[in-house]
């Protein structure tokens, strides 16, 4: 009765069939999720797939064209740890010496949970900061500059961790990194969208990434966690790698509604692209008449512009209008070609409304801040013994925590950081820390 092939309809038939359940989930399928199967007989096992789940991650690889591509059901985030262990296990595995990591100070955290489980040493690359927008818009180099600066480098390091595009949208062309010998690991977290359309960039499979992460419920219409991690044709990383540290990391209890929800939403997007695409297209350009928007790169991703943005995004929630993320300077808005004309003209009506209203102006927080270089491997600071401090009294001190408030999710502290003012002082303005830390951060002894 199951095919060896289609998950999707598996997934149908077992909802067809009167079943009596003496398995996993306990809520038997009789609560609200009667879909929310696991590993059953004729469903696949997704750390050895050889079925379903083996056909929708070889449907996967021809469409976004690489070696291999895994389903991830515990979001982008289990997908970059992996990535980072992958690449501890090529090393080892040809008997090198593990080298610092060169990352992109604005990776989520994921990499860094990666970077401690692995154990490799961090040297940062510095940000690029919009003034205007109080948002970090990218790498502080231009991608010529870096390969320039890697150019007589590459082997002081194990390999390059960049997040592109930025949470925002802003984007840099990766395709002179091509020719790197240094295995370079991508989180294309918020560019799935890229690979369906020829008017939005080109995505890291296209241009440089032996490693590249979607999150596909940020950006594609899937399931919150629902991700994929792909192997790029010519990986210097092979998949077995990839493969070895994702079966350490990911559940053994993979939601099916999960995988369901990344097959059915790529296939949304392959077959009706142009569609959904100028859909999105039109909602962008309905907005941008209508207030100052930023220069990004991506279309579903507006920034909007505002000095009194910390008062916009309360303006807005009292209008029932929720946003992705704000700055002192700015709001990011995503758009999707799941929204509703009448969204697109609430929003508008809103957004009229605050322009044309005398609000009082918040005082700015400034989200900008200086990063301290690392005193201490990350590994060894996390599992050091460590001491809990009011956060005023912690400069000087080496961080012994990892804390990333989200959005944008990059970390503010990193274990083995010497805590500076600049990181006290944005401690001291950031919500989600007083909130839930209490204003008490970890050191280390
Ligand atoms: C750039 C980036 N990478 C990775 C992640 C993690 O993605 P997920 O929520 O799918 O685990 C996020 C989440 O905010 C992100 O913004």
């Amino acid at each position: 009765m199951f095919s060896d092939k289609d998950l999707i309809k598996n997934i149908y038939l077992y909802s067809k069939l009167n079943r009596v359940p003496f398995h996993t989930p306990m809520h038997l399928g009789r609560t609200e999720y009667p879909n929310d199967l696991s590993e059953l007989s004729g469903l696949d096992n997704l750390q050895y797939p050889t079925s379903t789940l083996k056909n929708a991650e070889e449907y996967l690889s021809k469409i976004f064209l690489t070696e291999r591509s895994f389903l991830l059901t515990n979001g982008a985030s289990i997908g970059l740890q992996a990535a980072i262990l992958a690449l501890k296990f090529y090393y080892s595995q040809n008997n090198l010496a593990l080298k610092p990591l060169l990352v992109s100070r604005n990776v989520h955290k994921s990499i860094l949970s990666g970077v401690i489980l692995a154990g490799f040493d961090v040297e940062w690359l510095e940000l690029n900061y919009d003034d205007n927008l109080d948002l970090y818009t990218g790498l502080k180099l231009s991608v010529a500059e870096l390969k320039e600066f890697l150019s007589n480098r590459e082997d002081t390091y194990a390999g390059l961790v960049l997040t592109n595009p930025s949470y925002d949208g802003f984007y840099s062309d990766l395709s002179l990194l091509k020719s790197l010998t240094l295995p370079l690991i991508i989180d294309e977290a918020h560019g799935t969208h890229y690979y369906f359309s020829d008017d939005l960039p080109k995505g890291a499979l296209k241009t440089a990434g032996d490693i590249v992460i979607h999150s596909l419920h940020k950006t594609l219409g899937a399931l919150t966690q629902s991700a994929v991690a792909h192997i790029s044709l010519h990986s210097k990383v092979p998949a077995s790698c990839y493969e070895a540290a994702l079966r350490l990391l990911q559940t053994t209890s993979p939601s099916y509604l999960i995988l369901k929800s990344i097959l059915e939403s790529v296939q949304h997007y392959v077959q009706e692209a142009k569609e959904l695409y100028s859909k999105v297209k039109a909602f962008q350009e309905k907005i941008l008449t209508n207030c100052l928007t930023a220069n990004n790169d991506d279309y579903f991703r507006i920034v909007i512009q505002n000095t009194a943005a910390e008062g916009l995004e309360v303006f807005l929630e009292k209008r029932n209008i929720f946003i992705e993320k704000k700055s002192s300077k700015s709001i990011t808005v995503f758009l999707s070609p799941y929204h509703h004309e009448k969204d697109i003209d609430l929003l508008n009506a809103a957004l009229n409304e605050f322009h044309t209203t005398n609000l009082s102006i918040a005082s700015p927080t400034l989200n900008f801040f200086s990063f301290p270089d690392q005193a201490l491997n990350p590994q060894l600071a996390y599992s050091s013994p460590f001491q809990e401090l009011p956060y005023q009294e912690s400069f000087g001190r080496i961080c012994a925590e990892l804390f990333a408030p989200c959005p944008p999710g990059f970390p503010l502290l990193v274990p083995g950081q010497e805590i500076n003012s600049s990181i006290i002082e944005k401690l001291g303005i950031c919500d989600d820390f007083l909130k839930y830390k209490r204003g008490i951060i970890r050191v280390v002894k």
